[in-house]
Order: C-alpha cells, then structure tokens, then sequence
C-alpha cells in the first residue's frame, strides 16, 4: 500500500505523473468531478492548518468524496490520551484515506504502520511536510517551465521550517539545481539535511545570512515564517522573528522573473507591498495545492481516470 509520508516516498517519474494529473485536473475539472464517489477521507489535525486542511477538504469534494474528522486534538479521544496507533485503527474503520498532522515529528509514519489504508503526512512537527512540497512543485512548473537549472533562495526559519527540508529534498532530484540557504545562524539548515541530501548528492549551495547579497542571482526566493511553535524560549523568537522583512525596494535588485514563494501562513516575512508584484506567486501557490493534492488522493486510492 502506498502512503505520502516523505517525499522520498515518490521517484521523479512518480512526482511528475502528479504533476500532470493536477495539471489535468485544472484543464478538464469535470472529468473528475465524480471519481471519487462513495469515498471518504479522514483529515487528523493535531495541530492548526488553514490551507492545508481546507484544500485537503476542496480537493476531496471536487472529486465527488466526502469528509470526516477533527481540526483540534482537544475535541477527540486524544484528550483522554488515546495513542495515534488507537486512533488511526479507529478511523480506519470509517474511512479510506487519512491524512494527518501532528506536532510530534514521524507520528504520521506510526499511523501508516497501524492504519491498513493510505495514510498522508500533513505535516509532523519540524520534520517534513510533502504534500506542501508537491504544491510547490507544481507551481514551480507553472511559473518556470520545469526545474532544471533553477538557483533557488530559501530564506528565514531553515531550523524548524519542516516545508524547507521536503523541498530541498525534491528539488535536489532535478538536474543544475543550487540553493542559496539564507538564515540567521540559529535558525541555519539543519546539518542532516545538507549530510543526507547536499553533500552526497554534490548540489551546489551556499548558506549566508544576507538576503540583500543573494537577491541578484536567485529565480526563486521562497520566503518562510519564524516558527514560534517550535521555539522553547519566546525571547530568542522575538529576536529573530523580524530578521528578514521583504519589501519592494530589496526587491530591486532582483531578476526580473523571479518567482516569490511563501508556503503561508505569513506574518511579517513579506510586505503586503509585495502583493501586487506580479512575480509574487504565493496566493497562486495556494490555488494549486487543492489540484495536486486531488491528483494525490486519486494516486493513493488507485484510481485511474
Ligand atoms: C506551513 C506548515 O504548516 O508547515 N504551512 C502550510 O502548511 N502551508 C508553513 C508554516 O506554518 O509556516
């Protein structure tokens, strides 16, 4: 059986057959309006979500399938301490997908262990979030073509930023890519990332503190929020929460189609001067994540249109 629990769970060829079905999916939406009759998912969110939730949801009904399930830990058994394990056995009974986010990093993967039917990582703590990386795979895509040769910026919460690590991850599997890794020092790539992913694979990338010094050269600067969930000291985030405000004057010296993305939600990472820029591409970021996570869900309930 096949899950979305990492996004080394997918070959390139795998990624790319998503990528074409969503693609489908926004040129022929009624083709699949009824493909997922009779079906019902179950979304677990032990932790807050706006987009990643409702688009879960979207794309669900879009395909003709329903939804059950909680938005809050506190409104389920798992306040009377009941284990994921428990859980997911139980909701397996009533459903035939989960997809689950949990602060806690590889409880996702518990799931798929104990679940028997397809389990899907919403997200699990500071970890990975592969179906946010689908999404910006697709945009990607959209924006530029393909991804070979691109030279990407990721800049803000590199530590915690759980979007950052799948990315890299995906990303470093297309020919010619390089990074430009831009945080403040406590907030830098984790060093399993660059010893299991960049450094085997001799990706080229840098790791600077200075966004105004890699603006110039990049394609795509995908900004991130300062994870104040995942900090134990809320001084050392009211330190760091501001180091990186983008706005159109740091903006000048960037090429001219660069893409701007940002998994969101965003707090003071990017001005909301920034909007109206037309290589801001993070509200059409959102868009495609409902139509890549319908090619998803199609994918893992085996259902071939
Ligand atoms: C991200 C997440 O939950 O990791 N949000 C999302 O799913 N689009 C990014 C974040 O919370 O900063």
């Amino acid at each position: 059986m096949k899950h979305c629990i990492d996004i080394k769970d997918f070959t390139v060829d795998e990624i790319n057959e998503l990528i074409a079905t969503a693609e489908d999916i926004i040129e022929n939406p009624v083709k699949y309006a009824h493909t997922c009759n009779g079906k019902k998912m179950a979304t677990l969110f032990y932790e807050p979500s706006t987009r990643t939730r409702l688009s879960f949801e979207a794309a669900m009904y879009e395909l003709g399938g329903v939804v059950l399930g909680f938005s809050e830990a506190a409104s389920s058994s798992v306040s009377k301490g009941e284990s994921v394990a428990d859980t997911v056995r139980t909701v397996a009974c009533y459903a035939d997908i989960i997809v689950m986010r949990h602060p806690k990093e590889g409880a996702p993967l518990v799931a798929s262990m104990k679940a028997g039917i397809p389990v899907i990582n919403a997200g699990d703590g500071g970890h990975n979030h592969p179906t946010q990386t689908l999404t910006d795979l697709l945009t990607i895509k959209r924006e530029k073509g393909g991804f070979s040769g691109l030279t990407i910026g990721i800049c803000g919460d590199l530590k915690f930023g759980r979007t950052v690590h799948s990315l890299i991850n995906a990303m470093s599997r297309y020919p010619d890519v390089s990074f430009v890794l831009i945080s403040p020092e406590e907030l830098c790539i984790p060093d399993y990332v660059k010893e299991e992913t960049l450094i085997p694979k001799n990706i080229p990338f840098i790791e600077t503190t200075s966004l105004d010094d890699a603006m110039p050269y990049l394609d795509i600067l995908y900004m991130t929020r300062v994870q104040r969930e995942r900090f134990f000291n809320e001084a050392d985030y009211l330190r760091l929460k501001d180091t990186y405000i983008l706005t159109p004057d740091k903006l000048k010296n960037a090429k001219p189609d660069l893409s701007i993305m940002h998994p969101l939600p965003r707090v003071n990472e990017i001005s909301v001067a920034v909007d109206d820029d037309p290589r801001a591409c993070y509200f059409r970021q959102v868009r495609y994540g409902k139509f890549i996570r319908m090619a998803l869900i199609l994918r893992l309930l085996e259902i071939s249109v």
